[in-house]
């Protein structure tokens, strides 16, 4: 079933490579359209990646699933993983609509981490689509702000080493992803405000 060349993902990784490229052309589609009317370019910028063979085995032994294609593309669903980072909070419901509707997709599966924060602290939108009726994709859309305490979080948690001040650096964590949000908050108020005067003068 697997054949060696795409490893774990089998004949499929031609495909799935072509299935995030194109949902990368379609997210820069939209981006210069949104860009051309408003002058503000929704993403800030956007990562992808097909998840590789040592992880998804891993995750696949975490699950209890066995290591095949099988497992990597029906029961996991982030074999085709795509990060979009918004400069505004209000831009990460737009990408998220805009995705819902194009051709061939379908949204499975939708976590508001931003409406309800993981008690870390931890803050994204994240929606699990099927395209073309057979590949999932994980897409994480969340501001710049929110990407930033995700990297540093991530960055902490494999420093093992923290010891005795665990509690306060999960406490003043927390407390930096609520100040961060309150300043996205602020942003965002700031740009609608100039969007209004811009939107007054055409
Ligand atoms: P998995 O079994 O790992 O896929 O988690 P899940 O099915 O509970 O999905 P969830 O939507 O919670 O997380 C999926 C992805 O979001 C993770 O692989 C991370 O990339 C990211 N993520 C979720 N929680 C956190 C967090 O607390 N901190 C950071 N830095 N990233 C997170
Ligand atoms: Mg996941």
């Amino acid at each position: 079933m697997e054949d060696m060349k795409g490893g774990i993902y089998g004949s499929h990784l031609p495909a799935m490579q072509a299935v995030m490229q194109r949902l990368l052309e379609q997210i820069g589609e939209l981006r210069r359209q949104i860009a051309q009317g408003t002058g503000f370019d929704p993403v800030e910028h956007c990562l992808s990646r097909i998840k590789s063979e040592d992880s998804m085995r891993e995750k696949c032994r975490r699950k209890g699933l066995p290591e095949t294609t099988d497992s990597a593309l029906r029961h996991i669903h982030d074999a085709i993983g795509i990060r979009i980072v918004c400069a505004f909070v209000d831009d990460v419901r737009v990408v998220r609509d805009h995705l819902a509707s194009l051709d061939g997709v379908e949204v499975i599966e939708e976590k508001d981490y931003i409406r309800h924060a993981k008690p870390n602290g931890y803050r994204s939108y994240h929606v699990i689509l099927r395209v073309d009726g057979q590949y999932y994709v994980e897409v994480q859309i969340r501001t710049i702000a929110m990407d930033t305490w995700a990297a540093l979080e991530h960055h902490l948690k494999y420093k093992k080493n923290v010891g005795s001040r665990t509690d306060l650096l999960i406490r003043e964590l927390k407390r930096c992803s609520d100040e961060l949000a309150s300043t996205d908050m602020t942003l965002q108020t700031i740009r609608d405000m100039i969007l209004e005067d811009w939107e007054d003068s055409e």
